[in-house]
């Protein structure tokens, strides 16, 4: 009993100093997180990098051309929310304007998607009805790519224009499947679909987040695992429901179109994505103005990188839609007031037409609009990379 009350107190202090000590661990761990941030190339893609390491996945790349419309905040919310989603995502965001907007920036910046931010103008002359779209800007992305990333990088590249919608299957990754989501949601499926999405993750093993993602499809179903170049069906595009590259024995033999099937690729732009390694090793492949008819841009790209022989079909063989052209319908503004506008100014669009830096923020203008907004925090790990690269406007064809 003696002995108790002697050693009591050494116990005491021995728990006491052990407590400190873990304290002061975490406070030391939290000064070495780096905060996300903006600006600072160098930052984001360390934290690109350890995330693309921590996990063994190979980085998806969307590249996104958009330009200021009534429609682009909420075309461009519809996409974030789904890529917020995905891990090791890099949305390569480019404006067709002389400069990037505060719209634009504070939509990415609050996404929670590690991002770039570009900009390209088009040429005037190039802005006309049945020319090209975004020629200047996915080439900026190309170039933006080939100069800040190597051959170290495990990644795939998809294009991802501002008036998609997109299934997360598509990614592979089906969200927040915990364990009890996932009794849930199985409970509801025919025993097929149910092995189908406990099937083992994808290539580079492990579920992230401790099992919270699993696999769509199972191993190689989608865009991730690309190794050249894969190809998927599009919904609601060349007046059909969908269009589809046919398959035959995993191989693509055909091309289900409504519109010039003949086309050495007859697919749209948003029914393929290329391995990072595929762009790097062709420096030279670009989107054509010259010598491009409208329509063709997808298959003059394919074709300086790939042949349909080699192309990989995903999404179920080609029998699944995971992406639909929604094209937002253009929107009637023809209510809006002339005099007498409302009192509050709602961020709606960026202002067009205007040269230099863009206009003062609207938080310093309007502190109404700053408690109204919701506040958004970042997932953990996220990232903001911010990045300007210029594309001089004659210097379109390259
Ligand atoms: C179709 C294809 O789906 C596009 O991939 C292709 O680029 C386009 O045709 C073409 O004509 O080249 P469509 O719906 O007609 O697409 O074109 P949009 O969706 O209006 O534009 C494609 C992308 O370019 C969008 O992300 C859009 O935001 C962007 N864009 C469009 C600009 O950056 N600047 C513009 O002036 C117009
Ligand atoms: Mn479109």
């Amino acid at each position: 009993m003696n002995r108790f009350f002697i050693l009591l107190p050494w116990a005491l202090i021995v728990i006491i100093v052990i407590d400190i000590d873990t304290k002061r661990t975490s406070v030391r761990d939290a000064r070495h997180v780096p905060p996300p941030r903006e600006g600072g190339a160098q930052g984001s893609r360390r934290t690109a990098r350890t995330a693309a390491n921590r996990t063994a996945l190979p980085v998806i790349y969307a590249v996104t051309p958009t330009y200021t419309r009534a429609v682009q905040k909420a075309e461009l919310t519809r996409l974030s929310n789904t890529f917020r989603q995905v891990p090791d995502f890099h949305w390569i965001v480019v404006e067709d304007a002389g400069a990037r907007t505060e719209l634009v920036s504070r939509l990415l910046a609050r996404s929670g998607v590690l991002h770039t931010h570009l900009h390209a103008l088009t040429p005037r002359r190039y802005k006309r009805s049945g020319m090209p779209r975004a020629t200047e800007q996915r080439n900026a992305a190309l170039g933006w790519l080939r100069a800040h990333r190597s051959r170290r990088t495990r990644g795939v590249v998809f294009f991802a224009d501002d008036d998609n919608t997109y299934s997360l299957e598509l990614f592979e990754e089906v969200p927040h499947l915990s364990s009890a989501h996932l009794s849930d949601v199985t409970s509801r499926l025919p025993p097929r679909s149910v092995s189908q999405l406990s099937r083992a993750p994808v290539r580079g093993g492990r579920a992230l987040g401790g099992g919270r993602w699993r696999s769509g499809y199972g191993r190689g179903a989608a865009m991730r695992s690309t190794r050249r170049v894969s190809v998927w069906p599009v919904g609601l595009v060349g007046g059909r429901r969908y269009e589809r590259p046919l398959v035959e024995k995993g191989r693509v033999v055909g091309w289900y179109t409504g519109w010039r099937a003949d086309r050495p690729f007859a697919i749209d732009m948003a029914g393929f994505a290329v391995n990072l390694q595929v762009i790097l090793a062709n420096p030279r492949a670009v989107f054509k103005r010259r010598g491009s008819q409208p329509g063709m841009q997808e298959s003059d790209f394919l074709k300086q990188i790939t042949r349909v022989e080699e192309l990989e079909p995903k999404a179920g063989n080609c029998t699944q839609v995971l992406v639909w052209h929604t094209r937002t319908e253009k929107v009637n503004l023809g209510n809006e007031p002339k005099r007498r506008q409302d009192t509050v100014l709602i961020e709606f669009r960026s202002p067009t037409g205007r040269r230099g830096p863009p206009p003062r923020s609207m938080v310093e203008l309007h502190p109404v609009w700053e408690s109204a907004r919701p506040r958004v925090h970042p997932p953990r790990g996220s990232a903001v990379h911010l990045c300007t690269f210029h594309i001089q406007g004659n210097k379109g064809e390259r």
